[in-house]
């Protein structure tokens, strides 16, 4: 008997499907082993079942004042398309060069300012400037530029907001605002605190914020930076203190690595860093920095996605250290006077 075309067809298939569901399931489970979980902490707006709470503080469209500013400021004001970077302490810093303190309002691009703040004190979803190098500021935005700092969260918006900017800033506005970020002098503006609870947190834009009459929850293996006032955050006053919260024993540790290598676990950071980790030549100064932005920088070169040329110096550096390691090191790194 002669078995119809399509049932032997339909037969070949059948005999097929168990081994083509065998591979796909060993493709989805190899696409699943891949993809790395990023610290949570780090990379706020992915938070795993994170809780999203209200969107920030209330705005009541009236005009806003921050501590030991004369400025008023409506939200519009500070936010608004085409608004210039809100300027709360004008003595604080130097005059801002335009690209610096002024959006590209016809590009649709934000100005450096908006985002590093008018003094290069950055905030957790950026990064702070103010006294990195003309050398090292020119070479990290052309990084952007061309794709060798793509972040181990490639959808995260500060990140592609940055990538955007450094494609539209022209070699003259670089220059100029690579000067004036290397101009500025480092505050202090994070408190450390080695602790077991921390605020229980929301995630308010591309941050942690402590979530209103929340409690507090075990710290565990993260770091929990926070702006000690939400709304001065959202108002963007480059004096907004931080507290981050760090596991206990964490700074020890912390130190350790940087200062004694570990044992050989990692190479020790000062005879690139330079002393008390305040930079050397173009080798960015690290001490006092956001520790999401330092355990950011570390878990991308780690992972490949900061690739810039001199970040081939960093390769062995991170090779040998884990999660935890790069955590205790960004609590160190963090308490340290800038
Ligand atoms: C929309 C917000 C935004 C604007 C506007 C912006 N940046 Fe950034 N910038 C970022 C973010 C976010 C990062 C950190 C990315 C990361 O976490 O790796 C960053 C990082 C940097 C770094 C790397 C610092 C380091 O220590 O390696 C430099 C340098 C920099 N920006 C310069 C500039 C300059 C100059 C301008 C203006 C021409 C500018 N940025 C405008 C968001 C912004
Ligand atoms: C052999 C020299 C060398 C050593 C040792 C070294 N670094 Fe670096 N590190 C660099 C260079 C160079 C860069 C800048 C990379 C670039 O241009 O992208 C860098 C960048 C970094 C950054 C990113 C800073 C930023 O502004 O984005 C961090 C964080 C960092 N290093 C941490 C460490 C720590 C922690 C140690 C010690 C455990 C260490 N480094 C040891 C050379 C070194």
């Amino acid at each position: 008997m002669t078995t119809p075309a399509c049932l032997s067809t339909r037969m070949k298939f059948s005999t097929r499907l168990p081994l083509l569901l065998a591979a796909l399931a060993a493709t989805t489970a190899v696409a699943f082993a891949a993809a790395p979980v990023l610290p949570g902490w780090a990379f706020p707006s992915q938070t795993p079942g994170g809780t999203r709470g209200p969107r920030g503080t209330p705005d009541d469209g009236g005009p806003k004042r921050v501590p030991g500013s004369d400025v008023a400021l409506t939200r519009a004001q500070i936010t608004g398309r085409g608004a210039p970077v809100a300027d709360w302490h004008p003595a604080d810093h130097p005059p801002m060069p335009d690209i610096v303190g002024k959006p590209k309002t016809e590009q649709n691009l934000l100005s450096c300012g908006y985002c590093h703040l008018p003094t290069g004190a950055g905030r957790p979803e950026n990064s702070s400037l103010a006294g990195l190098t003309p050398g090292y500021i020119t070479q990290q935005v052309l990084a952007f530029k061309n794709g060798e700092r793509p972040g181990s969260d490639a959808r995260r918006g500060p990140q592609t907001n940055m990538i955007a900017v450094a494609k539209a800033v022209t070699p003259e506005e670089l220059a100029q605002a690579a000067a004036y970020f290397a101009s500025l002098k480092p505050a202090k503006f994070i408190t450390v605190v080695e602790t077991e609870t921390a605020p229980k947190t929301y995630v308010v834009g591309n941050i942690l914020a402590k979530l209103p009459d929340g409690g507090t929850e075990p710290v565990g293996n993260r770091i929990i930076e926070v702006p000690d006032e939400l709304e001065r955050f959202e108002l963007r006053d480059a004096r907004t203190p931080y507290t981050a919260y760090v596991p206990p024993g964490s700074l020890k540790k912390g130190a350790e690595l940087v200062a004694g290598g570990g044992a050989g676990k990692t190479i020790v950071c000062g005879i690139c860093h330079g002393a008390d980790m305040h930079g050397l030549g173009d080798v960015p100064r690290l001490a006092g920095r956001s520790p999401s932005y330092l355990m950011r920088q570390l878990y991308d070169m780690k992972n490949g996605a900061r690739t810039t040329l001199n970040s081939a110096l960093m390769k062995a550096v991170v090779a040998g250290l884990t999660e935890e390691d790069m955590m205790n090191i960004a609590a160190y790194l963090a308490s340290l006077p800038p």
